[in-house]
């Protein structure tokens, strides 16, 4: 790890009137791996769609890589072309194959010809066990192959910063397995994620921090293993109790 990649300072968001985020601070060092748990409601969704702009922050500022995120059109290009998003519905286009939704990043962002961005989609499929279902449509795979396709079209830019907002919480949970391995194949390549998971047996492997936000603040943060088994604070405490508990009771027994 060398040097910062992330800094958010002073964030503050809502829509219309309600404030969501209400004061960030987050710095995320090259190669670092944070995952961010929080109750719902508690503005993580809203913290990393600020990132890329695709929600409009109220105040403070983001520099990604030294570049202040701004609505200036070749800033923005150039943000969105150095992150991937990954969202908790996989959202490919239905009427196209697996290989052009992982292409078509590739051809927008970084104009770089079909056959040559085909090539280079088809390697970051393989890559992900994924070369078969290359020539299917989404429809035809199931929730966790999709989203592990979802997952490889964000990497297919070779974005600084991946951007994963539960990627597992949409699918059934025979299905969450073979996306959290994905995940961990990803963390292990050093790539920059920050990812909103609840996921905890994930966290405290392959994170090297955990952030824990309510109300539109970051109450804790600190090494994944000491945030997740010894929190400082009541607030973190009583959310990890609860959705132990929960996790511990699925499925449900009636
Ligand atoms: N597009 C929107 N328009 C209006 N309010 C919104 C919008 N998106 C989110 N909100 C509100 O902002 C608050 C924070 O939402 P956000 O989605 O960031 O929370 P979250 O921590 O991701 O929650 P969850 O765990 O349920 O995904 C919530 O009160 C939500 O209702
Ligand atoms: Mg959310």
């Amino acid at each position: 790890m060398s040097g910062e990649l992330l800094r958010i300072s002073g964030l503050r968001a809502g829509y219309g009137r309600i404030e969501v985020l209400r004061g960030i601070d987050l710095r995320v060092e090259r190669g670092e791996k944070i995952v961010i748990l929080g109750p719902s409601g508690s503005g993580k969704s809203t913290l990393l769609k600020c990132i890329p702009y695709l929600v409009r922050p109220w105040s403070g500022e983001i520099h990604i890589d030294g570049l202040q995120v701004s609505p200036e059109p070749n800033t923005l290009r150039r943000i969105r072309a150095s992150t991937g998003f990954v969202f908790q519905q996989y959202n490919l286009f239905p009427h196209m194959t697996i290989l052009r939704n992982v292409a078509l990043p590739l051809e927008l962002n970084k104009e770089m010809p079909r056959r040559e961005a085909e090539k280079s989609a088809l390697s970051v499929l393989n890559m992900l066990g994924l070369g078969e279902l290359a020539g299917k449509y989404p429809l035809e795979l199931s929730g966790g192959q999709q989203q592990r396709a979802a997952i490889a079209r964000a990497l297919a830019v070779d974005p600084k910063l991946l951007l994963l907002d539960e990627p597992t919480s949409a699918l059934d949970p025979e299905l969450r397995y073979e996306v959290v391995e994905t995940l961990y194949q990803v963390a292990k390549q050093g790539r920059s994620m920050l990812i909103v998971t609840h996921e905890l047996d994930f966290a405290e492997a392959a994170a090297d921090r955990v952030v824990f936000m309510d109300e539109g603040l970051i109450v804790e943060e600190g090494d994944a293993r000491e945030v997740l088994g010894h929190p400082r604070k009541e607030r973190t405490e009583r959310f990890l109790r609860r959705l132990r508990s929960r996790l511990n009771s699925f499925p449900p027994s009636n």
